[in-house]
């Protein structure tokens, strides 16, 4: 295929935060999507005529009612943690059965197939005095029905069904997003959400920032357009790609310093109220990207300072 053609991508859960983007820029690069979603966490995106949106659950989906496509881009899940244990099955659902159907789909068009898995499937990841990076190869430790087993779980599957695929033939790959920022995340959620939308929410309406703990757990977080130039440049690779790579910002912050990193862009005095963390819910995490550096030569360039920034600042201006 030629590089500059333009081309057909499905795309599940093209409604939601990471979606929306990654929809907006196939777009933009002169391509055609079909948003397969049911906008259980999600609103519809712009209507556009280069995008096609079939509202459905994706275990609805009849794949033999598709055009020929040139990749897929598998989302579609919950991804808030508070909505583990709520919608267990709404959790299983899109990343097992889901999966599976997309596989079939990829080897029907013999077509790329990218499935966003996470961090999450690295469980507990142990103890944070052993704070180092984690590789795919990294050993996991799950708390077992725990309130994120569910997604964890889910996710560890997800990456198995592909796996089985990948030795099958299927051109699949799964990777592991760690926490992914910028506009336009939980948008229905009110604070319930993940935790950047939920502490902008309380700055912005005056309310104490929700801490999980004593917010000394560490994270990434990956400013979205960095995140997206991964996607598409993971798409585009030319050769065979390893079956799961890590995608995410090896910039540590505690989410006691994330609050007070938002709140000072924003100038506000901030309060916090606290609450107990969630069951399986780890002390620290931080990949080595080094496998999809080597692999498509990619590292995101947006400080956390700096991605917070953009955020906080367009947000404001939408406000004002
Ligand atoms: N954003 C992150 O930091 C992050 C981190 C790790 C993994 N991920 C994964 O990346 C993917 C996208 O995450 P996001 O942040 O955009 O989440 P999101 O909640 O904003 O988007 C997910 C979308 O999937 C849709 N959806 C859920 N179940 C569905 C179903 N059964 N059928 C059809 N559509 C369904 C939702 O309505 C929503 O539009 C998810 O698979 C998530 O698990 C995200």
């Amino acid at each position: 295929m030629h590089e500059n053609s333009v081309k057909t991508f499905l795309v599940t859960g093209g409604s939601g935060f990471i979606g929306q983007h990654l929809v907006n820029k196939l777009v933009s690069n002169g391509h055609h999507v079909i948003v397969v979603d049911n906008h259980l966490t999600s609103v519809p995106g712009a209507s556009s005529s280069s995008v096609r949106l079939i509202e459905k659950n994706i275990s609805d989906l009849d794949i033999d009612d598709l055009p020929p496509l040139d990749g897929i881009y598998h989302l579609a899940s919950i991804a808030a943690p508070r909505l583990f244990r709520e919608h267990p099955m709404m959790v299983i659902h899109p990343n097992v059965h889901g999966t599976e159907l997309m596989t079939k789909l990829a080897e029907l068009n013999d077509c790329r197939l990218v499935y966003t898995s996470s961090s999450e499937t690295y469980g507990s990841a142990g103890d944070s005095t052993f704070l180092q990076s984690m590789k795919e190869t990294h050993p996991a430790l799950h708390i077992l029905l725990s309130d994120k087993s569910p997604y964890s779980s889910a996710k560890v599957l997800g990456e198995e069904i592909i796996r089985a695929a990948f030795e099958g033939g299927v051109d699949a790959c799964a990777i592991r997003l760690f926490n992914v920022y910028g506009s336009n995340m939980d948008p229905t959620l009110q604070g319930r959400g993940r935790v950047i939308p939920n502490f902008q929410n309380a700055l912005m309406n005056g309310h104490s920032i929700p801490i999980e703990g004593d917010g000394s757990q560490s994270r990434t977080f990956t400013w979205i357009e960095d995140a997206i130039d991964a996607l598409i440049e993971i798409m585009k690779f030319e050769n065979q790609l390893p079956v799961v790579m890590n995608l995410g910002s090896e910039e540590t912050v505690t989410i006691l310093e994330l609050a007070n990193m938002m709140a000072k862009i924003l100038d506000v005095k901030p309060e916090f109220e606290y609450s107990n963390r969630l069951s399986g819910d780890p002390d620290w995490r931080r990949p080595d990207c080094s496998l999809l550096r080597n692999t498509i030569g990619w590292a995101p360039n947006t400080s956390i300072e700096i991605g917070l920034q953009k955020l906080l600042q367009v947000n404001e201006e939408i406000n004002t």
